[in-house]
């Protein structure tokens, strides 16, 4: 039996192992299963219960991603408008074609999908007609969400192929072949014992980032973002650190969300058609509409991309015209009005009750801190209404933002720069002759990922990443056959991995007792301490909402500066426990992350997503030198990084 600072080593093989249980994975696992032939060796590895792990874990009130009768070329062109022109419509179209079959399962597996008056008993594939809150997105009682589509994922899979409770702290090449994955490694968060997986192929789908900014919370409130604060940036760190090639790293999403709570604004724009307004009670995107004009042709398509919508609404900020309110009691006092007409005193009364508590519900499917707030401050949304306030920067893939890895796309929509399989590209050429092809297939051979992980291909939300971890799956079993022959060697020992990995528990143990006051030591570092040193970093440097998403290029490279000094210092990082050894590596991931997305924003010299953030060097969106993709990769032989541009094409005419 391993004991704390002497784990046991565990090694394991497999052909295709997941890290990660989020949706991503969760489609994957079903479909994995669908296909696998005998005998092919699958694994998932979870760093929390899948049951309640990853972006969905506290539920959702809606489904962002539901076509129906919609053409996905729309969808394409919705989501390319939302994040400013640069998206990859291959991938998207993609998700656009299959994302409604994840939904009919979700609804067969149990989740209740919101129906029209007299389709309440018919499925969507019966033809039921769903609610919908807006053009894209459909309403569901959905605090459960992620505990069906984990149950169906358990029940494919079996629970012994699933480990949970597990944190990836690294991948691995193969020492004798170049640019191929060969496995992985990791720890237990519950046992002293150290995982080394030897996998033929890896599908990464870890999620997005977190709490790389200094977040508004403060002190016990940090427990609250908008995003889950467990996303640790791992799936962009760990791709990276093995020389993955990212796109769209300058990307970030700053979502406006009820204040303090970090509730959902969709509902209440889409489905109860709430405005918000300035300090004044003026509607800032009327107001502000002549800003857009600056911003062709997104700004002035039907629905201004989200992050121009910011923009119009910091200005009120800035210029001191705040708080921005969302008039939660205009929407509901104009839908009462409007039941009254339309049914009478009586009924309305009936109707108009349930329209509040479906306003509640909207929060207690998936926020239930803001229907905390609403309760601990009097709030009654029809009588006040409540702020709102734009976050701290996420990163993610899946959500309206579009960071993450260069993946290959699929023959039959895409052009074949976008296409490899056998042979991945070198950074900035195009991939050349292949054998064959694998849709989600990262730069590295054998490494897929999807949902979070995917780049330049925004606006999946859980629907869309759970039918990307499908596709993934599909092409990752066409890969485990065709490379049935392959034996991963790993470049280090169990026990040299095992030294790494435990270098902060070691760093305690020796040191511990030199004070009296354990977290007060000249020889370690806390993690604690050390996130907030890269979360002051990042938000001061790097446009965080201390300087109102503001920066420019001379404080940018002192960051960057920072960042290195940082990374010598995360060396003395401690782990007085599992828990806290699992956060040391977490914030070395998401130092990583958060250098990826610096080097790329310095690279930019323009202001692509205002609203987002401003580089107020070039505080204009550049279409003629910037319609462009960057990408960057890191030599996993030297550890230099370079950034470099790859073009843009408009698949589907916009
Ligand atoms: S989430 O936290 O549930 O994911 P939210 O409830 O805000 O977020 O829903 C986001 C969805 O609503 C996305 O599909 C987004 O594009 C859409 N959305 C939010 N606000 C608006 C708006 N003002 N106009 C159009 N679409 C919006």
């Amino acid at each position: 039996m391993g004991s704390f600072g002497n784990p046991d080593l565990v090694e394991i093989e497999t052909d295709i192992l997941i890290i990660g249980g989020g949706m991503a994975a969760c489609g994957a696992a079903v479909e994995l299963m669908r296909w696998a032939p005998e005998g092919m060796r699958i694994r998932l590895v979870d760093k929390a219960a899948m049951e309640r792990s990853g972006a969905v874990a506290m539920g959702l009130s809606a489904i962002n991603t539901y076509l129906g009768e919609q053409d996905p070329k729309d969808y394409v062109r919705m989501v390319a408008n939302d994040l400013m022109g640069i998206v990859r419509d291959d991938l998207i179209f993609d998700v656009g074609r299959h994302v409604d079959d994840s939904v009919n399962l979700f609804e067969e597996w149990g989740l209740p999908i919101w129906k029209q008056p007299g389709d309440e008993d018919k499925s969507l594939k019966e033809g039921g007609m769903p609610v919908r809150s807006g053009k894209w997105q459909i309403m569901i009682n959905g605090e459960s969400y992620k505990v069906i589509v984990a149950e169906a994922a358990k029940k494919a899979l079996g629970m012994d192929r699933i480990q949970e409770r597990i944190f990836i702290v690294k991948l691995m090449l193969d020492s004798n072949k170049e640019n191929q994955i060969a496995g992985a490694v990791g720890f237990s968060n519950r046992e002293d014992k150290i995982y080394v997986y030897r996998a033929k192929s890896i599908l990464l789908v870890a999620g997005g980032a977190v709490n790389v900014f200094r977040p508004r919370s403060v002190a016990e409130g940090m427990g609250r973002t908008w995003y889950p604060v467990w996303n640790a940036g791992s799936t962009y760190a760990m791709a990276a650190e093995v020389g993955a090639e990212l796109t769209m790293m300058e990307n970030r999403f700053v979502p406006a969300r009820f204040k303090d709570g970090y509730g959902p604004v969709g509902a209440w724009f889409l489905l109860f058609k709430a405005k918000a307004t300035n300090g004044k009670g003026e509607d800032y995107l009327v107001k502000n509409k002549a800003m857009l004009d600056q911003y062709p042709p997104y700004g002035q398509s039907k629905v201004p991309a989200t992050c121009l919508r910011n923009h119009l609404m910091m200005k009120e900020m800035r210029e001191g015209r705040g708080p921005i309110m969302m008039r939660t009691d205009i929407a509901l006092q104009t839908l009462a009005k409007q039941y009254e007409e339309e049914f009478g005193e009586k009924d309305a009364k009936k109707k108009i009750k349930h329209l509040e508590a479906e306003a509640w519900e909207d929060f207690l499917d998936m926020c239930i801190g803001q229907a905390g707030v609403w309760a601990g401050e009097n709030i009654e949304p029809e009588v006040r209404p409540s702020e709102l306030m734009p976050t701290e920067p996420y990163f993610l893939g899946s959500h309206s933002g579009c960071c993450g890895i260069w993946v290959s796309g699929q023959t039959d929509i895409s052009p074949t720069e976008w296409c490899w399989g056998s042979n991945p590209p070198a950074p900035g050429a195009d991939p050349g002759p292949q054998t064959a092809t694998y849709t989600r297939m990262t730069t590295v051979r054998g490494l897929f990922t999807a949902g979070d992980g995917v780049g330049a291909s925004g606006h999946k939300f859980s629907s869309g990443s759970h039918a990307e971890g499908r596709i993934a799956a599909k092409a990752l079993i066409q890969y485990a056959m065709d490379n049935k022959d392959f034996v991963p060697t790993l470049p280090r020992t169990a026990s040299e991995l095992a030294e790494e990995i435990y270098a902060p528990v070691r760093n305690y143990l020796e040191h511990c007792n030199y004070t009296t006051a354990e977290d007060v030591n000249p020889n370690y570092i806390t993690p604690k301490m050390l996130q907030s040193r890269l979360q002051k970093i990042m938000d001061e440097y790097v446009a965080g909402v201390g300087s109102f998403y503001t920066t420019n290029e001379t404080l940018m490279t002192m960051g960057l500066a920072k960042l290195q000094e940082l990374k010598i210092d995360s060396k003395k990082m401690r782990a007085k426990d599992l828990h806290e050894l699992m956060r040391a590596w977490e914030n070395y991931h998401r130092i990583l992350a958060g250098e990826a997305h610096l080097r790329h924003m310095l690279f930019r010299k323009e202001t692509r997503y205002p609203g987002f953030y401003y580089n107020m060097d070039y505080d204009f969106v550049d279409e003629v030198n910037w319609k462009c993709f960057v990408n960057s990769r890191i030599d996993p032989k030297t550890g230099e990084w370079v950034a470099f541009k790859r073009a843009h094409i408009d698949l589907v005419a916009k």
